[in-house]
């Protein structure tokens, strides 16, 4: 059988580690040719090199998204290099966690760069191409699929600023799955709860001890993975709008 998203053209962002890698990956095996963007190359060109190994194709696109010259060259180098976009993932994110009062600025300048401007420049760069893989794409439908994060529904005590800018990512893709809806560009918010990755590993000693004393039953990269997977491969009339996902032993 034919693997559904053959033909097609992904790009990935922050796919050199955690939930990006494994979604990345995961496309590669629908069929999709993959973009995998983010500032480590020598991880990038490892999963390239894996996808490659198993007769998919991927490009490799060192890119800081925080900056908007160069998310949007790596949305218009994966179109002149795959000759198309139908699915955006917009995953790079960093949560940086601890009390309000005192934080680093910077730690919240980052956050707000990371996962709120730098979503916002790759999407407003892959929106035309979205739209015309939608409208004479080999689907006719395209797909930008956003990742929040638990904390893009509840804020809790510590990730004030994190879950600002998760909450803000689920308003904008709210808003623009109504504009596009019509246009037969779905947009998807998927909201993992905890999952084994590096982003923990960014915060502060101090921050990080007290966040290991809270940590219970993870996912895997994969698991969200798959979620991802099934949504950029639903029939063009079915549009899965938003998934929150926990372990299946996490309360909050
Ligand atoms: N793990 C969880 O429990 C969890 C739960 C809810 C939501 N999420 C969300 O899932 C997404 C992926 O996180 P993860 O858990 O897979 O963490 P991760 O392993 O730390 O991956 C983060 C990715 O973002 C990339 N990145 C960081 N800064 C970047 C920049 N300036 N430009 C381009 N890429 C950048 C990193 O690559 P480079 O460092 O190489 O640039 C890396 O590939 C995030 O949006 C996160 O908020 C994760």
């Amino acid at each position: 059988m034919k693997p559904v998203l053959e033909g097609t053209a992904a790009l990935v962002t922050g796919a050199s580690s955690g939930i990006g890698a494994a979604t990345a990956a995961a496309l590669a095996a629908q069929g999709a040719a993959v973009a995998l963007a983010a500032r480590r190359v020598d991880r990038l060109d490892g999963l390239a090199a894996q996808i490659r190994g198993q007769g998919g194709t991927a490009l490799v696109l060192e890119c800081d998204v925080t900056q908007q010259d160069q998310a949007a060259a790596a949305v218009e180098r994966t179109v002149a290099e795959l000759g198309r976009l139908d699915t955006l993932v917009n995953n790079a994110g960093v949560m940086l966690l601890g009390p309000a009062a005192g934080a680093p600025l910077a730690e919240w300048q980052q956050m707000v760069d990371l996962n709120v401007l730098g979503l916002l420049y790759c999407a407003h760069a892959a929106l035309p191409h979205l739209q015309r893989a939608a409208a004479d794409g080999p689907r006719q439908v395209a797909d930008m699929v956003n990742i929040s994060s638990v904390a893009g529904r509840h804020a809790r005590l510590g990730n004030g600023v994190y879950a600002l800018t998760k909450f803000g990512v689920g308003a904008f893709s709210e808003s623009l799955r109504q504009e596009l809806a019509g246009q037969y560009v779905r947009v998807s918010l998927v909201e993992p709860g905890a999952t084994a990755t590096e982003l923990a590993s960014h915060n502060r000693p101090e921050i990080l001890e007290s966040l290991s004393s809270q940590f219970g039953q993870r996912m895997e990269a994969d698991d969200i993975a798959d979620a991802i997977s099934y949504i950029v491969t639903r029939p063009r009339h079915v549009a899965v709008n938003e998934m929150l996902i926990r372990p299946t032993e996490q309360q909050r």
